[in-house]
């Protein structure tokens, strides 16, 4: 299972690429405004941390503007994945920019039938919106078994499930549960998956011991 990293934010992403956890990055046009700096800089600095697909969203509403921005972003670094929304035109100009060897990002996916045309028009990645779904009082999580059950019927669908608006730890425990093949969430989940209180009071329990023990490892 692959872990990005959403957000537009490069010292949050500089420092999680530490962790060795960062496979790529998500961004949208909300990030990029949260970030308060030029695109196509923050993507070059994102692009150079991450090795991996780093997702750069279009903001045209039209075919012919998609494919133009799409290429142009394209060419900004190899590793950069178009992110286009789930409309008539925007799974049209996902088709054409796929043809040309360009990696897309299919996105504001919230329904079964909208996945399935994202993955016939050749989409590397289709994100369905747990969150958001949740927020409205539907399953989010179902969303992705669904997902998850439609590809597996079809080999030729190659698009891989990018499990989207992640909220909280569960989230990227259920989509790893239903088979999402990437979770992207914000640094302060990721942060997140490695707590447990239970971890803190045994290591804690752990130091008190060894220090009445008066040893050390390492002899200083
Ligand atoms: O980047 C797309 C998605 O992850 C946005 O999440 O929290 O704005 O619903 P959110």
């Amino acid at each position: 299972m692959k872990f990005f990293l959403d957000t537009a934010d490069v010292n949050e992403i500089r420092e999680l690429v530490e962790t060795g956890l960062v496979d790529g990055v998500t961004t949208n046009p909300s990030l990029v405004a949260q970030a308060g700096r030029r695109f196509e800089d923050v993507l070059i600095e994102i692009c150079e941390l991450v090795p991996g697909p780093v997702s750069a969203e279009v903001t045209d509403t039209t075919f012919e503007g998609m494919l133009a921005e799409g290429r142009h972003l394209a060419k900004v670094a190899s590793n950069v994945v178009i992110k286009v929304p789930l409309t008539i035109e925007g799974l049209k100009a996902c088709r054409i920019l796929s043809r040309e060897g360009i990696k897309v990002n299919v996105t504001l996916c919230f329904s079964p039938a909208q996945a399935i045309l994202a993955a016939k028009v050749g989409a590397s990645f289709v994100s369905p919106f747990i969150g958001r779904l949740d927020d409205v009082g539907e399953a989010g999580m179902t969303l992705i078994y669904e997902i998850v059950e439609i590809y597996r019927n079809y080999p030729e669908f190659t698009t891989e499930i990018l499990a989207a608006s992640i909220r909280h730890p569960i989230h990227v425990v259920d989509s790893a549960r239903a088979g999402a093949h990437v979770v992207t969430m914000p640094p302060k989940v990721l942060r997140q998956l490695y707590n447990h209180p239970l971890t803190d009071k045994g290591l804690s329990a752990f130091l008190n011991d060894w220090k009445k023990t008066g040893q050390k490892i390492l002899a200083r």
